[in-house]
């Protein structure tokens, strides 16, 4: 055991690191430290870096060569290369001759492929003591007098196990890094090099690229002198180890090559635009660039992410601790409506000329949306505060995304896109978060089908969705199996593409937001009863569009104000389109007092001030007429309903399992935690009015959910626990901050 401090239990036995540069030395300090090797062994064939690291307590034990401690090494025992990448191959050797196969081999090196190959080779396969590994963690510093046994936290360390790897093995090096504080998780080892490449080698070789051309040119203590902030920022790198990056650039050559193509490419588009003043390409690079950057910047700040990988799986999880309790007395404005905003978005870069959008959602679906149309060339400036301005291209002037369009958690966005993108001349591919890559779409490949598109869908018809450009549609008249809006509006967004007339009959009202908008953008759609249609080859006028409040996002303090005595709720510009009314008659039914003020119409769509008073509740039969008009709502309708006196019954609302999650399972499962009476059925719920306790309650990353249960609060007995609560921002940013605004007091606490 090591003299230094041991404060947790030893994970491996020997610690040998061969090459003690910051990583290996700093790896090194840390197994000290924390006491999780019991001995740690540096190898170096420098004596003096064998005596400094000994001297500032980085090693236990110096030797030259792995032969003068090989045959001491047995099961438990651990050796990490740590030199640099282009010499780990001859390591690997002196590990394949000396080394007996139960001693767990790793290594640090910032490309895998090359140290795959070298392991193949030398061994004829991968043998299974070798995780290949690598930290994400650096410093321009280099060397042991850099050792810093902190270095690793936080950070993510990614290993390239593949078949042939010894899950003992993969276990130790796993529990070795984690001990360090680092994040651990496992990569294909292309992959690994393909996203290092782009995200982290590229931006080297660029800094060391402006730094040399600067340096080259005449005098250069006179430019540096003048080169201030942002050239101080992005030329940091440019200090880092020479050797190391000459091996990175040597290993990771052909991932390297393709990224910097691509940038070589843009560079001369880019001198082409500036040489011949084209405004327009400047300003949507830039505007793109600066979109993209303020998009991931909220990731890369995270100290997790400094490691130049965007990915939401390290993003923090986000509770909401709420405190029971309220007063449920505010006059609010919630962010614009969801659905309005994204189809602002479609339709605005369809027409053709300027669409100027106020009241837009600036929440993470309808963002999502927007940054697909800029992946598909379409200048869109803002959001700011609520404005948006898009340039439209016209039906025929979008063009191909240069990778797969990522909409996040939004069903919306992949189901309307589709249909729009079924008629484009160039291929797409749609993805999205965990939760829409479960959802189903062949409820719009079906139809999109038969009209003539070739849409291919993962297994079980789920996104990823292929999309094949180039095709002829034609027109179809469709009677929808379910009373889908997502649905309706894709079939009619396809139609703008078609051949003839298009029509889509629902079995029961869903919104009507495509076809009003549409219309508002001058295109002539038929609303006949249940029959919407509209007749392919026409063109979309640019328009301005004030998005009113979200019913949807309103309907949370509709709910607050309905379950608190003496509550009084006043909401303002509400948008209250007969097909998405269903929450107020369902609240009038069951007693609440709900007044509608100053309504007027804007854009086509009606908008009112809702004013929402306490009375006693009473639970209801649900009429099923009113399902599809409240569809979104019902999260935290049945809270209203767990707080009503007597039972509540919904039917015919099986879509509800097919929402951001199984929306009826997850409102059970939560209540029943809170001790109300919930049954769930296969297309409803029953709930029996009861005090709703404390407890802790799983959202499953559905947004509604997770602001249902922080509503419930207010008529808890006790505090209520919601977990998962980050994707609240899908569709309404400042919950909280309008929540606290009724007297809920909500605690935010954040867990891996
Ligand atoms: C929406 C339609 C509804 C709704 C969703 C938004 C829309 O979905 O749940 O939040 O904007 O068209 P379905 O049409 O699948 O019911």
């Amino acid at each position: 055991m090591s003299e230094n401090s041991a404060t947790s239990k030893p994970i491996v036995n020997r610690l040998v690191v061969i090459g003690l540069g910051l990583i290996g030395s700093s790896l090194a300090k840390a197994a000290r430290e924390l006491g999780f090797a019991q001995q740690v062994v540096g190898i170096s064939r420098r004596q003096s870096t064998l005596e400094i690291a000994l001297q500032a307590g980085v090693i236990d034990r110096a030797e030259a060569s792995l032969a003068d401690v090989a045959s001491e090494l047995t099961t438990g025992d651990l050796v990490v290369i740590g030199v640099p990448t282009l010499t780990v191959a001859q390591v690997l050797k002196d590990c394949r001759d000396l080394l007996a196969a139960d001693v767990s081999i790793t290594d640090v090196a910032s490309v895998k492929g090359s140290v795959v190959a070298a392991a193949k080779s030398l061994y004829g396969q991968m043998p299974p003591q070798l995780v290949p590994g690598h930290p994400i963690a650096g410093s321009e510093k280099s060397g042991v007098t850099a050792a810093n046994s902190k270095l690793f936290a936080e950070h993510r360390i990614i290993l390239t196990p593949n078949q042939n790897t010894g899950q003992q093995h993969l276990d130790l090096v796993t529990q070795l890094w984690t001990a360090t504080g680092a994040i651990v998780s496992n990569m294909d080892v292309r992959e690994h090099d393909e996203i290092l490449a782009a995200t982290s080698h590229l931006p080297h070789f660029l800094a060391y690229s402006l730094v040399d051309t600067l340096a080259a040119m005449g005098d250069n203590r006179e430019i540096f002198r003048y080169a201030a902030g942002g050239f101080r920022d992005f030329t940091r790198i440019a200090a880092s180890d020479p050797v190391m990056w000459r091996d990175i650039a040597l290993a990771n050559r052909e991932s390297i090559l393709t990224i910097l193509d691509q940038v070589m490419d843009n560079f001369k588009e880019m001198r082409s635009a500036i040489e011949a003043g084209d405004q327009d390409y400047l300003m949507a690079t830039f505007t793109r660039a600066r979109d993209a950057r303020n998009h991931f910047g909220k990731i890369l700040e995270s100290k997790a992410l400094q490691t130049g990988i965007q990915s939401a799986m390290t993003e923090k999880t986000i509770n909401y601790v709420v405190s029971p309790g309220g007063n449920a007395q505010a006059d609010l404005r919630v962010p614009g409506d969801k659905s309005m905003s994204h189809r602002s978005i479609m339709l605005g870069s369809l027409a053709e000329g300027m669409t100027e959008v106020t009241g837009f959602l600036e929440g993470e679906d309808s963002l999502a949306t927007l940054q697909s149309f800029r992946d598909m060339g379409v200048q869109i400036e803002g959001p700011d505060q609520g404005r948006v301005v898009i340039h439209g291209v016209g039906l025929q002037g979008l063009k191909a995304p240069s990778k797969p369009l990522y909409l996040g958690n939004s069903g919306t966005s992949i189901r309307l896109l589709s249909g729009l993108l079924a008629g484009q001349s160039f291929d797409t591919e749609l993805t999205g978060d965990e939760s829409l890559s479960g959802r189903p779409m062949g409820r719009v490949a079906d139809p999109l089908r038969e009209m003539g598109a070739q849409i291919e869908t993962a297994e079980g018809g789920r996104p990823p969705l292929k999309i094949k450009g180039g095709q002829t549609l034609k027109a179809i008249d469709y009677s929808m199996p379910m009373a889908s809006a997502q649905v309706k509006s894709c079939v009619l967004l396809a139609g703008l593409y078609a051949q003839g007339t298009t029509s889509v009959v629902e079995p029961a009202p869903t919104r009507d937001h495509t076809e009003r908008m549409l219309r508002g953008f001058g295109y002539q759609v038929s609303s006949q009863g249940s029959k919407a249609s509209l007749s392919g080859g026409g063109s979309l006028n640019a328009t301005r569009i004030d998005v009113p409040a979200d019913i949807s996002s309103a309907a949370f303090f509709m709910v607050a104000a309905a379950i608190v005595p003496g509550s009084d709720i006043m909401l303002r510009h509400v948008g209250v389109n007969p097909t998405r009314v269903g929450v107020i008659n369902i609240l009038r039914q069951m007693g609440t007092s709900i007044e509608l003020s100053n309504q007027t119409e804007v854009g086509g769509e009606p908008v009112a001030d809702i004013r929402v008073r306490y009375a006693p509740l009473q639970g209801i039969d649900i009429p099923e007429d009113q399902v599809p008009l409240a569809i979104d709502e019902f999260p935290v309708l049945f809270v209203a309903a767990a707080c009503a006196q007597g039972t509540t019954v919904l039917t015919g609302a099986e879509e509800l399992r097919v929402k951001e999650s199984d929306r009826i399972q997850s409102m059970a499962d939560g209540l029943i935690t809170l001790g109300i009476d919930a049954q769930p059925t296969a297309d409803g719920i029953k709930i029996v009015g009861g005090q709703l306790g404390s407890g802790e309650v799983q959202s499953h990353d559905d947004h509604r959910i997770a602001m249902a249960f922080t509503i419930a609060a207010l008529r808890s007995s006790g505090t209520i626990v919601v977990r998962e609560a980050n994707n609240v921002a899908t569709s309404f940013p400042d919950f909280v901050g309008l929540a606290r605004q009724i007297g809920l007091n909500i605690e935010l606490t954040q867990s891996q």
